[in-house]
């Protein structure tokens, strides 16, 4: 049975790979029991951190003038009330539906039980107006539609039904590409380049996912390796915090699954291999971002097959991602330090709780899993989260940590437990602003912090995008509770490990 804290992390990645593999299904509230065993700092640092977290919350709120839009947007529809639902779930499913039709009739459904009307003009700002009046459009058409149906004016109704959902469909669209302007830096990696003007490390990521065919696979391919030349060609940063680019393997194969195993290795493989010579020649870091948990084992494979590849002993650039929310973390991370100790490799590593939680829930209830891969409750993640960034700053020689997150709690509890070692942070274009600024004020040096850019066309955006409404929008997200005033900042930065206790 594995110990969450051994004293000393076993040398064999082998053993280490069973322990992974032993540990997706295991008992939450036993693993949270053994995660508070040894709490990552002692009460008087967490005392600390609650206070560097509050007096950044306090700032930030104080920063009305650079608010983003999308807090305005959110406090408008959150995933509270049944228009946030609505244009959530729409978003959701319009990505998936292949004929002209069925997105039609969704659009209908979706939309006329709303009441956009009870938004309009309440939040100043273009982008929530906008988006207001788009969907308001929208539903009245539908309802004079309803209308007409009841009618036996069947011909007018007719013809209501073909002008009327296209129009809607064009608004919601038109929506969603203002909401996609606030994430993406670039449609093409030389605008982002262009738009990357802050003077900080950046990571791109070329837009693209879950490639349904060799032919889209193919064309993501080219996007990276198009964009590692231009990235490579314009980088501003050397050492740990030189540029990367962060690469999905679910855009490089069509097969990216446990069952293809065999393929993975012979077709996926080489793929990422070349795109990790090309990093490695333009001077560029190159991560590989954390997905669906039914694919983490692959991932591994793959990334202790390049970690151990002699072409690529001269790449220190090979980054991952590790998912806290997952109850595999804290051995992946021992995985980690051994692959690094027997490859004598130093790796990036960007701990991240997870984006894909609600995917996870429902495919482990579909699959009839005998639990989740995922922690189940808020805190036990961000508990995950502090023990996980703890293993990482314990091991400077052979992890490099990356902590990506927009919570102040989680920020300042890095900066505590890290006590002036090598680290970056890292957030994601068009989130985080205020509070980095805000922490940045808080302490008198802070370490780097990288944005994570995604690049791409509209076409290409609609999964990060509802990853990222989904974030903003849940009422359990720091973000969305970060300048609501009607939660001190106090309660907001309260210590998981006490929340959990
Ligand atoms: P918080 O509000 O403190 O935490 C929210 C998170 O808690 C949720 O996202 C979820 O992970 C977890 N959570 C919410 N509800 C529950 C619950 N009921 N039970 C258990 N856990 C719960 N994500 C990826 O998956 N892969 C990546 O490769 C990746 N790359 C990223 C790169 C960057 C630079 C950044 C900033 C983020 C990246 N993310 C990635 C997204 C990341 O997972 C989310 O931004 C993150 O989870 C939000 O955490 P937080 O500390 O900012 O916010
Ligand atoms: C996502 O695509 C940022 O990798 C993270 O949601």
């Amino acid at each position: 049975k594995y110990l969450v804290m051994p004293a000393s992390t076993p040398t064999s990645t082998d053993s280490l790979r069973a322990i992974i593999a032993a540990a997706k299904f295991r008992d939450e509230t036993e693993l949270v029991e053994q995660l508070l065993e040894r709490p990552p700092y002692d009460a008087e640092t967490a005392s600390r951190i609650e206070d560097h977290g509050a007096a950044i919350v306090a700032r930030a709120r104080d920063d009305k003038d650079n608010r983003p839009l999308l807090d305005t947007f959110l406090t408008q529809y959150g995933l509270s009330n049944k228009e946030g639902i609505a244009l959530m779930c729409l978003a959701e499913s319009l990505l998936r539906i292949p004929d002209q039709r069925t997105a039609e009739l969704l659009i209908a459904d979706k939309i006329k039980f709303a009441d956009w009307a009870s938004h309009a003009g309440k939040a100043g700002s273009l982008l929530v107006n906008t988006s207001t009046w788009a969907l308001m459009l929208g539903s009245k058409l539908v309802d004079v539609d309803r209308e007409f149906s009841a009618n036996p004016a069947e011909w007018l109704h007719q013809l209501t039904t073909r002008l009327t959902e296209p129009v809607i469909e064009t608004a919601m669209r038109a929506a969603m590409r203002i909401l996609g302007r606030e994430f993406v830096l670039g449609t093409t990696i030389e605008k982002a380049l262009n738009n990357s003007v802050d003077g900080r490390p950046y990571s791109y990521d070329m837009l693209g996912e879950a490639a349904r065919d060799a032919a889209t696979a193919q064309r993501y391919f080219e996007a990276y390796g198009h964009a590692i030349e231009h990235i490579g060609g314009a980088a501003k940063h050397e050492g740990p915090s030189r540029s990367s680019i962060s690469i999905k393997l679910s855009a490089l194969h069509p097969r990216y699954e446990p069952a293809q195993q065999g393929r993975i290795m012979t077709e996926l493989l080489p793929v990422v291999k070349r795109l990790c010579r090309a990093a490695n020649e333009r001077g560029l870091a190159l991560t590989i971002d954390a997905e669906e948990a039914d694919r983490l084992a692959l991932s591994l494979d793959i990334f202790e097959a390049l970690a151990r590849d002699p072409e690529l002993a001269e790449f220190s650039g090979l980054g991952l991602v590790v998912q806290a929310y997952g109850k595999r973390a804290l051995p992946v991370l021992d995985w980690l330090v051994a692959l690094g100790r027997e490859t004598d490799r130093r790796f990036p590593v960007r701990l991240v709780k997870g984006a894909y939680w609600d995917t996870e829930i429902k495919q482990s209830q579909v699959h009839g899993y005998p639990s989740f891969p995922v922690f189940t409750r808020k805190a036990s993640t961000d508990v995950s989260y502090l023990q996980c960034a703890e293993k990482i700053l314990r091991y400077p020689e052979v992890l490099y940590g990356q902590f990506a997150t927009h919570n102040a709690h989680t920020v300042a509890a890095v900066i505590e437990m890290a006590a002036g070692a090598e680290f970056e942070f890292q957030r994601l274009f068009g989130m985080g602003e205020l509070l980095y600024a805000a922490a940045q004020d808080e302490y008198s040096t802070f370490p780097p912090i990288r944005t994570y850019a995604p690049v791409g066309s509209h076409d290409d955006l609609l999964a990060y995008l509802v990853r990222r409404l989904l974030e903003n929008g849940a009422n359990s997200s720091f973000v969305n509770r970060f300048l609501d005033e009607q939660l001190t900042p106090r309660e907001l930065v309260r210590d998981p490990l006490t929340v959990v206790r």
